[in-house]
């Protein structure tokens, strides 16, 4: 496949009939819980299209769940991939280090923002990123608490999903949840907890956090505060500006240490490398993972370098954490989002799509809201505009009649009513205008 000029091409209606067959065995041999959004089983993939086993090819706005910001099967990467795993595969870094760890950890320290001296460790995925850097805080700062936001998303893992803001399906059934975790709303302005109008509102959403220590948890019991940048899993919520400053302000005042995730906002989807960069804040902790290694699972926390040696030998780490495959993979990536400058090309992404998508609120009613930042772009549904009720069912309608015509694409938000795109960012322009196109026309289908 040549991902530049590839585009939709369906030879059967989806899911075709290899794909049934894999399905079924599927039913009878791995848990529903874990769930699929298309029902069509991958042979290959390259750029951002995946080529299904009855030769299906589909445009891909999803790239694994913001994992393929550099697309499918980079050649870099892939190199680097065969080279290391001719050399060896997993050794423990715990029990025999190697250098592809350390020089990673080298870029992520020069890389991430703020001025003072960083270190990172590497671990699995981005929910044991989120749990290590919650570990760190509360050593460092020998206090408990965690305050975490509404509509926030930080994984499955035990402590991440007592952070994580979304009851259904994440948390129902699964307490107890972890204690000392306390939730404030987000800055969600199109939805504000306090029915205010930004900016008339001097962002009194993230205000709230002085009188939060006084009705929830006193503020020197406080080791951390956790939050996206922009909500990924959420609805792709951006805040104003200033309620980072807020936030982070209040923080400093009290000592208590910001954790930034950034596992889907990082790796130039919002147009930096970073959010953060782009937002202005200076995170004491952040956490990485998705683009990070072309898909390979690896995460890692990278920090303010007392913090991160506040912990003694053998307080941190995992046997499989930067593994040295993945490293040697994510050290690739990070030189090709370099080289493609893919941060430029998020932000050109962010351009197309609100260009394209500029009239369509006058088109389709269903639009409640049109947001994001850089390449990571979303449409919020709601049937209808004054009451702003959410619309679950016509967003399920509208990623079917998208999936039908050959475009992978998923929803988000607390109600299920956010249409996302995480379309790798090596995508070509005709590729956004297809994608687009695709999504134009099911909206159209479904508004009727
Ligand atoms: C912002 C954010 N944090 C944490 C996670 C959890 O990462 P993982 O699924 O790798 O555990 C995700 C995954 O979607 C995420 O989007």
């Amino acid at each position: 496949m040549d991902p530049a000029t590839e585009t939709i091409h369906l030879v059967t209606a989806i899911p075709g009939p290899r794909s049934a067959e894999l399905q079924k065995r599927r039913e009878a041999s791995v848990p529903r819980g874990v769930g699929s959004v298309l029902p069509i089983y991958v042979q290959r993939a390259s750029g951002a299209i995946v080529e299904d086993v009855d030769g299906n090819q589909l445009l891909d706005f999803t790239g694994g769940i913001g994992c393929q910001n550099a697309g499918h099967v980079p050649p870099e990467a892939l190199d680097a991939i065969r080279e290391q795993a001719q050399h060896f595969i997993h050794t423990c870094f715990m029990v025999t280090p190697y250098e592809g760890y350390v020089r990673l950890a080298e870029e992520l320290n020069s890389r991430l923002p703020g001025v003072s001296a960083k270190k990172t460790f590497f671990v699995g995925t981005g929910a044991e990123a989120v749990e290590n850097a919650v570990k760190l805080a509360r050593h460092f700062t020998r206090r408990q608490a965690v305050i975490a936001f509404e509509d926030g998303f930080h994984g499955r893992t035990q402590l991440a999903l007592s952070l994580t803001g979304k009851s259904k399906p994440y948390k129902t059934g699964f307490g107890p949840f972890a204690p000392e975790v306390y939730r404030m709303p987000y800055g969600y302005c199109y939805r504000c907890p306090h029915n205010l109008t930004y900016p008339d509102c001097n962002v009194e959403c993230a205000r709230r956090l002085e009188s939060f220590f006084k009705r929830h948890i006193e503020a020197e019991s406080v080791a951390a505060v956790i939050f996206e940048p922009v909500l990924g899993e959420g609805g792709f919520v951006v805040p104003p500006r200033e309620w980072f400053r807020v936030i982070t302000d209040i923080c400093r005042q009290h000592g208590i240490l910001i954790i930034a995730d950034e596992i889907q906002t990082g790796f130039c989807r919002t147009g930096r490398m970073f959010a953060c960069e782009q937002l202005g804040i200076e995170p004491d902790l952040i956490v990485t993972a998705k683009s990070i290694a072309a898909g390979l699972p690896l995460a890692a926390v990278t920090g303010r370098a007392e913090i991160m040696d506040s912990p003694g030998v053998g307080g941190l780490g995992g046997t499989f954490g930067g593994n040295p495959v993945a490293c040697a993979a994510a050290l690739e990536i990070l030189r090709s989002m370099d080289n493609l400058d893919l941060a430029y090309r998020a932000e050109h992404i962010g351009e197309l799509f609100e260009k394209t998508t500029r009239l369509w609120p006058q088109k389709f009613h269903l639009i409640g809201d049109i947001r994001g930042l850089g390449a990571m772009r979303a449409i919020e549904l709601v049937k209808d505009r004054s009451t702003r009720e959410p619309a679950p069912e016509e967003t399920r309608a509208v990623l079917n009649a998208c999936h039908r015509r050959g475009l992978i694409i998923i929803s988000a938000g607390t109600f299920g009513n956010v249409i996302r795109m995480l379309v790798p960012l090596i995508a070509t322009d005709a590729q956004i205008a297809e994608g687009l196109s695709v999504l134009e026309e099911s909206l159209a289908e479904v508004h009727g």
